[in-house]
């Protein structure tokens, strides 16, 4: 990668003294396989970069759906350090006390149906989604 880049910078500069069409041709030839490296390094950067254990697509759809619909009260890292949280009384959902005595039963049960101040989600997600959402919490555990 680096010494590509090396290449087609000290080509460039030849390129300004001794002007010939070859050049021109190998610096139009690296600048695109530098560009394209570049694109796939920042692909596979991307797809290890995941700070879930195991970031499978339905961790990722459950991160996406917690962003969406849960992080306004519970903050998008479950703590519930938001104003909203603060003023709804939402759980910190990273507490590993709480985690230990919540059965998943419970876990359901409050998101199907709602607890306290918060809303049931029974009727806007489907099924899946609040399976993956419970155990999405499971994993916020401190
Ligand atoms: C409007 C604010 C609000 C939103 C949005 C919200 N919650 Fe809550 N959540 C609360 C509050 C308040 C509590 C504390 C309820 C109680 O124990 O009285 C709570 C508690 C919980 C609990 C613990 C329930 C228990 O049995 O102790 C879980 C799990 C939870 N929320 C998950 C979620 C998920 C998942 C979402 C998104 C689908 C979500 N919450 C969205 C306010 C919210």
């Amino acid at each position: 990668m680096l010494p590509l880049l090396c290449d087609s910078v000290a080509t460039l500069l030849s390129f300004r003294t001794g002007t010939d069409m070859r050049t021109i041709t190998q610096v139009g030839f690296l600048t695109v396989t530098a560009a394209g490296l570049v694109f796939l390094l920042s692909l596979a950067a991307h797809s290890s970069g995941s700070p879930l254990p195991n970031g499978s697509h339905k961790d990722a759809d459950a991160r996406t759906l917690f962003a969406k619909n849960c992080a306004t009260c519970h903050g998008n890292d479950g703590q519930a350090k938001t104003f909203k949280a603060k003023l709804n009384h939402a759980r910190n959902l990273t507490d590993s006390a709480w985690q230990a005595n919540v059965s998943d039963e419970r876990l359901l049960n409050s998101i199907m149906n709602g607890r306290g101040h918060m809303p049931a989600w029974g009727k806007k997600l489907t099924e899946a989604e609040i399976n993956s959402l419970a155990a999405y919490v499971r994993q916020l555990k401190k």
